[in-house]
């Protein structure tokens, strides 16, 4: 099954890749109206204040690698923070929509499967938004290991990912708390696709990331963030 829904994973974003932002701006099947929408967008701006610091106190960093870069909502806040970034993805529709939206030369893309990915280098911050979710229980460990090898002494590590909140989600998605590992996602003509979401608690994301060798501080916005952040 692993294997399967890896491979699924990898179809259902590049299947999804040009409605994907509609999810993150609450648009058609995310729209939940003003008052939930305004909630949702709020919790973006904590999230972005405390990702936005660490270019602050480091002033601009060198290098970030970005894993799961998806369509560029995230790749283009840490433009802000860094001269360069490398975009891993293993989508080459996703990539595309990213490259073309950001128009940066200071971002270099790289086609990746992230379960076969080797760490090549150091770099001075390792982000990933809305990927932990997705990876495999089972896999968690040994990619928290790539992810710590390929951050420098005295870098660090940035996670955002979703906590369950039933509204984060498309109106015809149905998110059920029962501890299950695989939800189904539909697009917008009704194409439907089994992935790996999991919820995880601040306690153990940090636990993990301590395991693999971090200093680790993981906070949650009020409904709908998990943010984390590691030095090495
Ligand atoms: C939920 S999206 C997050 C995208 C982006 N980080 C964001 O916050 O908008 C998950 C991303 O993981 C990518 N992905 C799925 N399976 C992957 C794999 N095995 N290796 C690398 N990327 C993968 C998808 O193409 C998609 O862009």
């Amino acid at each position: 099954m692993t294997h399967n829904v890896i491979q699924e994973q990898i179809a259902y974003y590049s299947a999804r890749s040009s409605e994907y932002d509609e999810w993150f701006y609450r648009l058609g099947r995310y729209d939940r109206g003003k008052e939930i929408n305004q909630r949702w967008f709020d919790e973006v701006a904590v999230v972005k204040s405390a990702l936005s610091q660490i270019g602050e106190v480091e002033h601009i960093l060198e290098h970030i690698l970005e894993l799961a870069c998806g369509t560029g909502i995230w790749t283009q806040e840490l433009l802000n923070i860094s001269k360069k970034i490398t975009a891993l993805d293993a989508s080459q529709e996703v990539i595309e929509i990213n490259r073309r939206k950001l128009d940066a030369a200071k971002v270099e893309y790289r086609q990746v499967d992230l379960f076969s990915w080797e760490p090549d280098a150091e770099y001075d911050l390792v982000f990933f938004s809305f990927w932990l979710s997705h990876v495999p229980p089972k896999l968690v460990d040994s990619f928290l290991a790539k992810v710590y090898q390929s951050v420098r002494t005295g870098g660090q590590v940035f996670i955002i990912d979703s906590r369950f909140d039933p509204t984060s989600t498309a109106k015809n998605h149905i998110l059920k708390n029962d501890g299950g590992i695989y939800i189904k996602r539909k697009l917008n003509d009704d194409q439907e696709f089994t992935i790996v979401k999991i919820f995880y608690q601040p306690e153990e994301l940090c636990e993990k990331l301590r395991k693999v060798g971090f200093v680790a501080d993981v906070n949650v916005t009020d409904n709908y963030f998990i943010y984390a952040k590691g030095i090495k």
